[in-house]
């Protein structure tokens, strides 16, 4: 299983949430490229059998929260018809963000497998390994190859 995590991030929260997401996925087996959203590796990104798709939450810690920077995740290549699970960093919540991303994802024919809000504030962040399990089990769930048991 090949999975490419792609991340934009501004002070590095958002990019050690998807250095322990793409950790966390690797030591379940996958093969895993990761990538800021501005230098990523097309070929792999085309081949992958999952993307991992994260940015922060941008607003007025309340008011109009939104995924931070669309327009950096708007650059990427054509994502319809694939499999995708969204997540943002957050200090206050992660709904009204959340919400837009997958208003986002549905916007291009994104196969939304599953989203999920990180807790990540400057170098005190609180352990997220719990949580990055949680994504991870999740989305490889859903990805999966199910056996029928037709026989
Ligand atoms: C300009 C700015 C606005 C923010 N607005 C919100 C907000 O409205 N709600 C929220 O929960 N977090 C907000 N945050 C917190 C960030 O989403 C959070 O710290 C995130 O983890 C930062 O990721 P980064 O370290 O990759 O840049 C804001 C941060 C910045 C810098």
């Amino acid at each position: 299983m090949k999975i490419a995590v792609m991340y934009q991030s501004l002070r590095g929260g958002t990019r050690r949430a998807a250095i322990a997401i793409a950790n966390s996925f690797q030591s379940s087996g996958a093969t895993v490229g990761i990538y800021p959203v501005t230098n990523i590796d097309a070929q792999f990104v085309l081949d992958a059998d999952l993307l991992v798709i994260g940015t922060w939450t941008d607003g007025l810690f309340g008011i109009g929260a939104k995924p931070a920077q669309i327009g950096k995740l708007n650059a990427l290549p054509d994502m319809s018809q694939r499999k995708a699970s969204l997540f943002v960093t957050y200090e206050i919540s992660p709904t009204k963000s959340l919400q837009q991303f997958e208003e986002w994802a549905q916007e291009r024919g994104i196969d939304l497998i599953h989203q999920q809000g990180f807790k990540v504030r400057g170098p005190f962040s609180k352990d997220i390994s719990g949580e990055v399990a949680d994504f991870t089990q999740k989305s490889m769930e859903a990805i999966a190859p199910t056996d029928v048991g037709l026989g």
